[in-house]
């Protein structure tokens, strides 16, 4: 069981739980993340979700096995449905991130209502690192949050950030100590069970309604490109690289 779904005091927490793989998230986890959040939209007694991961890690991104030997194919593969349960989402969406928060680990932020990073925390969005694209609309969003010049550095050389910097980018709303921000984020979560429940639906979807067709464009056209850069030579080498511990080489490509 790698992802943890469970329902306690009106919110529906979803934990990462793949803890000797850092958790990487596979093809079955993010169903698992998908169904879970179509869950808690569809249950009344849910007034808010919570994502975490584990003490020192909240996810290393998508599993980078899955991404040499089964390649999302296809619009309705499972990490889209996990991409569209979080942007279609109506109920407010709490992140708490320990440690590391790599690739999907960050751009799944950006469609969170409220992220509490640990003094642990370390983003990143290495995807052209590993010879791939940006994905989960962060391509618009990412430059639309912290400008042109710490995108250059964030997206293009793939330098990652600490909690801190993600406050100040706008990514997070506050940082706290490492052992603390679970039960800080639930705390903001278990606020809901005392406000107007379908004033909170009508108003988190009159704020992102506006913005979701055009994230749902963004992600797909970013797919279509993501997706043949998979099986292209350059991440190729970088999930070999990955693999062998070693740093991957470019030098022979143009
Ligand atoms: N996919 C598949 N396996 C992964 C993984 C990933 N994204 N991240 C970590 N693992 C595996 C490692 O291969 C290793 O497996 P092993 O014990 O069988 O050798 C195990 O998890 C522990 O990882 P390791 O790299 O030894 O831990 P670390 O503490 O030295 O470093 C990270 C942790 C998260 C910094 C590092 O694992 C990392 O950079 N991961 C890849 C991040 C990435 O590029 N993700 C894709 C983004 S699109």
């Amino acid at each position: 069981m790698s992802i943890k779904a469970a329902i306690v005091n009106g919110v529906a927490t979803i934990e990462i739980a793949r803890p000797e793989k850092k958790n990487a998230l596979t093809q079955a986890m993010y169903q698992s993340m998908a169904d879970a959040i179509n869950a808690a939209a569809g249950a009344g007694e849910v007034r808010a979700i919570l994502i975490t991961g584990q003490p020192g890690i909240f996810t290393s991104g998508n599993d980078i096995e899955d991404f040499m030997n089964s390649p999302r194919s296809g619009l309705d593969a499972p990490v889209f449905q996990f991409m569209e349960a979080l942007i279609g989402c109506d109920k407010p969406v709490i992140a708490a991130v320990t440690g590391a928060a790599i690739g999907i680990g960050t751009t799944m932020l950006l469609h969170c209502d409220f992220v509490y990073v640990a003094d642990d925390a370390r983003l990143a969005m290495p995807f052209v690192s590993l010879g791939l694209v940006p994905e989960f609309a962060s391509s618009v969003i990412v430059p639309a949050l912290m400008g042109n010049r710490r995108a250059a550095e964030t997206v293009l050389l793939g330098d990652p950030f600490t909690g801190a910097q993600a406050v100040e980018y706008g990514i997070a709303n506050a940082v706290l100590p490492a052992g603390e921000v679970v039960n800080h984020a639930r705390r903001v979560a278990e606020r809901f069970n005392n406000l107007a429940p379908s004033a909170v639906r009508e108003s988190k979807r009159l704020m992102r309604e506006p913005q979701r067709e055009t994230l749902r464009a963004t992600y797909k056209k970013e797919a279509e490109i993501f997706g043949s850069r998979l099986k292209s030579p350059e991440a190729t080498e970088a999930f070999q690289a990955f693999f062998q511990k070693r740093k991957p080489d470019f030098s022979k490509f143009e």
